[in-house]
């Protein structure tokens, strides 16, 4: 059974590795995931997306794939991927994966082959430049640091791109073969039964001029040159092709296109019905660091910083009102790639139940698709690494000895880093009291001091994050949540108050977004409006003045 409209989809994000391990490796699989779909159900959702579960050597847990045509041992068989689809689909349940188009592994037969035979009819499947007099073609640097060129062992003259790791050479899509090569693995996965993709990285598709340098202003070593190889229009003819070619043979597919940098102009374009590309976006732009609070003694990178609310609310309605009529945004709080948003947002404990609520109301309840990341619905925060190695990162490991070099205890050092980097949101899911959390019998491949949430607990408090999070997902599938016209009122940057509206229904969404008390006087008049969800202590009084306390939130609605 497939979900009628895009714009209905309820989504969850499981990282695979990290949701249930049903063969005490360690490790969660796929197996795991099937024991766990009637909770996926009952939570409310209809759509499961999985980050990437194909062979990969592990370099960037999976989004290094070197076979796309096979599921990483670790994560099953292709029975059980087919099993889960067949359980998920007879519950409801859509199934998307996660597609990596921009690069493979450099274990891919592809590279190999192309790696080791300049004649390769795999070389062009990659992207190849000759030094400049013995010095890389040109400063561009790499996403996950240093420069984007890595010599070509074989050729002490050639450089092979990687936007990410250099275990992770980018493809070329400028070459048709490449572009028919993913299609085919596309359609495979249809055939199997999957009902959409997150396209990974698709922005980065195309590539500009190798010969033009990044302006580096004086910085010294290579720089992120978004400007040429981010979004550039040709993205949008590659896209279109390949979209095209599968919407002929699955009609409803849906596409969540992964458009980190993605502002609302590219927004409108990669997700305008009338181009055929995108169904909806996922952006990073919603959510902005406070700069202003950086340490000037230690690294950038590795500090944990406020948000800026007052960018977060301009991009959340620039995002809300411009695809209006156009398609409909993504709604995420976490994802795999970012640091728990609960540990941010609230610091102090007492909070963290009614802020873990408010986001919740706040984000879901908007115009567009709701998109769960696992945990959070229970109230999972930054889990507390203890070793440098965890993290997984050069960059990481640089702002560690910085740190420690500043005087800063280790402790310290790593604590910051588990409230900023992606690797402490990817810890296992808390399923109940047992050790390790009910994920594994065995230690899970990622562990660290956790907040001690767990969904056992919560299932059985009818106060509990989880059960306030059905109570969401319920209301959001709603036509007044869906279709609702969205306004979003002009309040201090405490508070976030907005309005539903659908023929006759309306629902005020009123959200405290910070750790003081807050009053906020409501428009018109209570008497013919109900309240449908309430988080924290409220008080109205008889002037229609609300007093919200830290983080308490308030869903009024007529009908
Ligand atoms: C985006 C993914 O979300 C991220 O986790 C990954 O490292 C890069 N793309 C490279 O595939």
């Amino acid at each position: 059974m497939g979900i009628k409209k895009y714009q209905d989809r309820i989504i969850y994000q499981v990282y695979p590795k990290s949701f249930k391990d049903a063969n005490g490796d360690g490790i969660g699989d796929l197996r795991g995931v099937i024991s766990k779909l009637d909770y996926l159900k009952d939570l409310g959702i209809n759509t499961l997306w999985l980050n990437p579960i194909f062979v990969s050597p592990q370099v960037d847990n999976g989004y290094d794939v070197s076979n796309y045509y096979a599921l990483d041992e670790k994560m099953g068989t292709l029975r059980d991927f087919d099993e889960l689809v067949k359980n998920a689909h007879k519950l409801g349940i859509d199934v998307i994966l996660d597609f990596v188009v921009n690069h493979t592994s450099d274990q891919h037969p592809w590279f190999k082959d192309a790696l080791a035979n300049p004649d390769s009819l795999y070389r062009d499947y990659y992207i190849w430049q000759k030094g400049r007099h013995d010095a890389l073609p040109n400063n561009w640097g790499s996403f996950f640091g240093g420069s984007v060129w890595e010599k070509d062992p074989q050729d002490e003259d050639s450089y092979y791109f990687h936007l990410f790791d250099k275990r992770m050479p980018d493809l070329n899509w400028r070459n048709p073969e490449v572009r028919r090569s993913m299609i085919d693995i596309a359609k495979f996965w249809i055939d199997h039964g999957v009902d959409g993709f997150r396209l990974d990285a698709f922005i980065h598709i195309a590539k500009a001029d190798f010969a033009q340098n990044m302006p580096s202003h004086g910085k010294k070593g290579p720089q992120v040159a978004e400007m040429f190889f981010a979004n550039l229009p040709l993205v949008q003819t590659y896209l279109h092709e390949f979209i095209h070619n599968l919407r002929e043979y699955k009609a409803d597919l849906f596409i969540l296109g992964e458009a980190a940098s993605a502002d609302i102009d590219l927004a409108v374009d990669y997700t305008d019905p009338k181009k055929e590309l995108c169904d909806t976006v996922v952006t990073f732009r919603y959510f902005e660091n406070d700069q202003s609070k950086l340490n000037p003694a230690l690294p950038a990178f590795g500090q944990p910083l406020p948000l800026r609310i007052d960018i977060f609310k301009d991009t959340m309605v620039s995002w809300q009102k411009r695809l209006q009529g156009i398609s409909y945004p993504t709604l995420y709080l976490n994802n795999h790639d970012l640091p728990r948003i609960l540990t941010k947002v609230a610091k102090n404990s007492a909070h963290k139940k009614a802020a873990a609520k408010m986001l919740a109301t706040l984000m879901y309840l908007q115009r567009g698709l709701a998109c769960v990341y696992y945990g959070e619905e229970i109230g999972m925060e930054a889990a507390v690494l203890d070793k440098i190695e965890d993290f997984e990162d050069q960059q990481a490991t640089a702002f560690y000895h910085e740190a420690l070099k500043a005087g800063l205890a280790k402790e310290e050092a790593l604590k910051m880093l588990s409230e900023s980097h992606k690797m402490a949101s990817r810890t296992p899911m808390q399923w109940n009291h047992a050790e390790y959390y009910g994920f594994s019998a065995t230690k899970p491949w990622k562990y660290g001091k956790e907040n001690g949430v767990n969904v056992a607990d919560e299932q059985a408090d009818p106060s509990s994050i989880l059960n306030y999070y059905r109570q969401v997902l319920h209301l959001k599938q709603k036509p007044l949540f869906i279709e609702g016209n969205f306004v979003l009122e002009d309040t201090s940057d405490d508070l976030y108050v907005y309005t539903r509206m659908l023929n006759d229904s309306i629902a005020y969404i009123i959200c405290n977004l910070c750790d003081k008390t807050v009053k906020y006087q409501v428009k018109g008049s209570l008497s013919d409006k109900h309240i449908v969800l309430q988080n924290g202590n409220l008080s109205l009084d008889e002037d229609n003045v609300l007093t919200l306390a830290p983080f308490s939130s308030l869903v009024f609605m007529t009908e």
